[in-house]
């Protein structure tokens, strides 16, 4: 094998391990049964269907992790519901933190969904609601001297939002702090993925009990063919939706690098 594919073969296995964030066993996690039964109450105490969440499944490693890492600092961007919420807020709670959730629209359009949620399982005292998009909100969290220790965006899905998320997130987090992104499976969050990739901050962590089944794999690359889109062929993580992160370093690129992703 030539030295440099050896040498960027070996590099890859330095940057990516194999997660095992798994909650300890008998961990009642709030977010099983609501997810299961797939309604929440607003405000109001109507009921609201759950839509575009997080699965039992993804709330279980976002919790994992906080768990086994012993995060008490949180930040979330999209807030919607409050589903991840209240898996993240039950970890940092259980870890004597605080959890701040990112989102312009809790008022209007969630009708106070998430904050009632916490309300609910009495988590509202770690939680801190800061209403407003994620590049007005986030750069008022900065505080070199508080830095957090777990960021999960989940908040406006178009590239230059979700760029805009993963820079005050870095300048958020502590070395050895945690960076996810949902829906992986979006080419915005891919293309991003390359970028931090070109960084150098961040080792990935896969997470195959995350995987979907083959079936699922075949179903979305046909729907992809069908809308007429380029085939994709960059799925990282086995495919899975969410992307692990941890922060490694925080040295930042000489002023002219640049590296195409
Ligand atoms: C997919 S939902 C989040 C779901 C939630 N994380 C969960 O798992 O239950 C996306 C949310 O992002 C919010 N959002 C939209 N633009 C945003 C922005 N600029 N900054 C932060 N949040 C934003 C929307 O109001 C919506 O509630």
């Amino acid at each position: 094998m030539a030295p440099r594919i050896r040498s960027n073969l070996r590099a890859n296995a330095m940057a990516t391990a194999t997660c095992n964030f798994c909650l300890p066993e008998g961990y009642h996690l709030m977010t099983d049964e609501i997810i299961e039964r797939g309604w929440i109450h607003d405000r109001n105490g109507n009921r609201r269907e759950i839509v575009g969440s997080v699965t039992k499944e993804e709330a279980a490693i976002l919790a994992g992790i906080i768990y086994k890492n012993g995060c008490r600092r949180s930040v979330e961007t999209g807030v919607a519901n409050g589903i991840s919420t209240l898996a993240i807020a039950q970890a940092i709670a259980a870890n004597g933190g605080r959890h701040y959730g990112i989102d312009p629209e809790q008022s209007s359009t969630h009708d106070y969904a998430a904050v009632s949620l916490l309300s609910e399982h009495c988590l509202n005292g770690c939680f801190s609601l800061m209403e407003g998009p994620a590049h007005i909100m986030m750069p008022q969290l900065i505080a070199p001297e508080e830095l957090f220790d777990f960021a999960f965006i989940d908040g406006m899905h178009t590239f230059h939002y979700k760029l805009v998320d993963y820079f005050f997130a870095d300048k958020l987090l502590r070395i050895g702090g945690w960076l996810i992104f949902h829906d992986l499976l979006l080419p915005s969050v891919k293309k991003l993925y390359r970028f931090i990739q070109t960084q150098g901050k961040y080792r990935t962590w896969n997470t195959p009990q995350l995987e979907p089944p083959m079936a699922y794999k075949l179903r979305h690359i046909a729907a992809s063919l069908i809308k007429g889109k380029p085939l994709p062929t960059f799925w990282p993580n086995g495919f899975s939706n969410l992307l692990v992160l941890e922060k490694i370093s925080d040295a930042e690129r000489p002023w002219n690098h640049f590296n195409d992703f």
